[in-house]
């Protein structure tokens, strides 16, 4: 679980910080850093599990290394990037929330592109830097970041026929949603409550059965609509397959982590939205009563003011809002960059933004937006 992020010289970020809670939910309008966010966090994962210049390479989901690099006032790339995470960390000596710093520093080819990655005690205790691979808590680190993961899962992918030998956290685009279903079923108790939360926000889908094919090591999954013959996933709705592959994420008994949905709105209607948050936010951990696992944390993208409307009404210390602001330093020429701030009626000034004033920003013709 990350408890605060710091990111600068990445895509859009410059002196960048946010405390993360474990139910989050970042709203914003389009190319406000949303997305960068999440991929920031999931870099920094990989980063943490292999220090390489490769892992720049590995990581690039739209673009190259050099992209991920924010692009100076000269439109050079900067110097360095820095991603720096507190993780709540299950050690050798129960919960310890070490910070840990990625840098890269940027060279142009045929120099590699140099990377450390420094553990350290969060600042007002004693500072104590050693390389990742020296301290007995980096370990359970690495651990803990294997099961960090964007998920944006697509129809296409989520009707592919899942292998029983995979073991793995459900897939970005939801490809092997068969195996994490074939998973849950392990438990009885766990599949109930699966099937709890499915009905909840598919009312109409009476049964979800996963079954071992042992004739081709795959798993089969049947859906039953009321009133409707038992039917495969290829034939499925879109926004069935995603409500049932988000929620198996969240009930996934192998895999916690920090689960980064992307949109999770999409292919949904609208009226189902504030039951999918409440579902997701129950499947979060509570960080005070976390008692074994590294917990379950879940953040949210979104532009949509139908999810922001449901968002505030259940949990408004959760939004945050994503904006970019033009920054004239000095002469230099301008620099667009990702701000954030917390939604809230008062704050500190320059700090908060009130929900009326993102609920106009989302849904300027208000068709959306309660109360605005
Ligand atoms: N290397 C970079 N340097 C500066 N800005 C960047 C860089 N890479 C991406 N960006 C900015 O990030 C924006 C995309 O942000 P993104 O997180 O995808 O938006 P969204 O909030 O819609 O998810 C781009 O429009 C661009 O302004
Ligand atoms: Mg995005």
């Amino acid at each position: 679980m990350i408890t605060r992020i710091e990111i600068d010289g990445y895509k859009s970020f410059e002196g960048f910080s946010l405390h993360l809670p474990p139910f989050a939910v970042l709203v914003g309008a389009n190319a406000s850093g949303k997305s960068n966010l999440l991929e920031a966090v999931d870099l920094l994962g990989q980063l943490i599990r292999e220090p390489t210049g490769q892992a720049l390479v590995d990581h690039a989901r739209r673009g190259g290394p050099k992209e991920l690099f924010r692009r100076g006032p000269d439109n050079r790339p900067v110097e360095a990037m820095r991603i720096a995470a507190h993780v709540l960390v299950n050690g050798p000596e129960g919960y310890c929330l070490p910070r840990v710093e990625a840098e890269i520093r940027y060279a142009d080819p045929p120099d590699p592109l140099c990377v450390s990655v420094l553990v350290s005690d969060v600042p007002n205790q004693a500072m104590r830097d050693m390389p990742l691979h020296t301290v007995d808590v980096a370990e359970h680190l690495v651990t803990a970041t294997k099961d960090w993961r964007i998920l944006e899962p697509t129809p296409r992918a989520m009707r592919v026929v899942s292998s029983t030998y995979d073991t793995a956290p459900l897939a970005e685009d939801g490809k092997n949603l068969g195996a994490v279903l074939g998973r849950i079923a392990r438990s009885p108790e766990g599949w109930r409550d699966f099937q709890a939360d499915v009905a909840a926000l598919l009312p109409d889908l009476v049964d979800v059965t996963v079954e071992a094919n042992t004739e081709w090591a795959q798993w089969d999954v049947w859906l039953q609509h009321k009133h409707e013959h038992r039917m495969t996933t290829n034939t499925a709705s879109a926004g069935t397959l995603r409500v049932l592959a988000l929620l198996a994420a969240a009930h996934d008994p192998d895999h916690e982590g920090v689960l980064m949905l992307e949109e999770p709105e999409n292919h949904l209607h609208p009226s189902r939205i504030p039951q999918l948050l409440q579902r997701l936010r129950g499947r979060t951990s509570d960080r005070a009563t976390l008692t074994s696992g590294n917990g379950r944390q879940t953040l949210i993208t979104s532009h949509s003011p139908v999810t922001l409307a449901a968002a505030l009404d259940m949990a408004p210390e959760s939004v945050v809002f994503l904006d970019t602001v033009t920054r004239f330093d000095d002469g230099q020429p301008p620099r667009r960059l990702t701000r954030v701030r917390k939604v809230a009626d008062e704050g500190e000034r320059g700090t908060f933004v009130t929900p009326l004033e993102v609920r106009k920003y989302l849904d300027p013709v208000g068709r959306f937006s309660r109360g605005a």
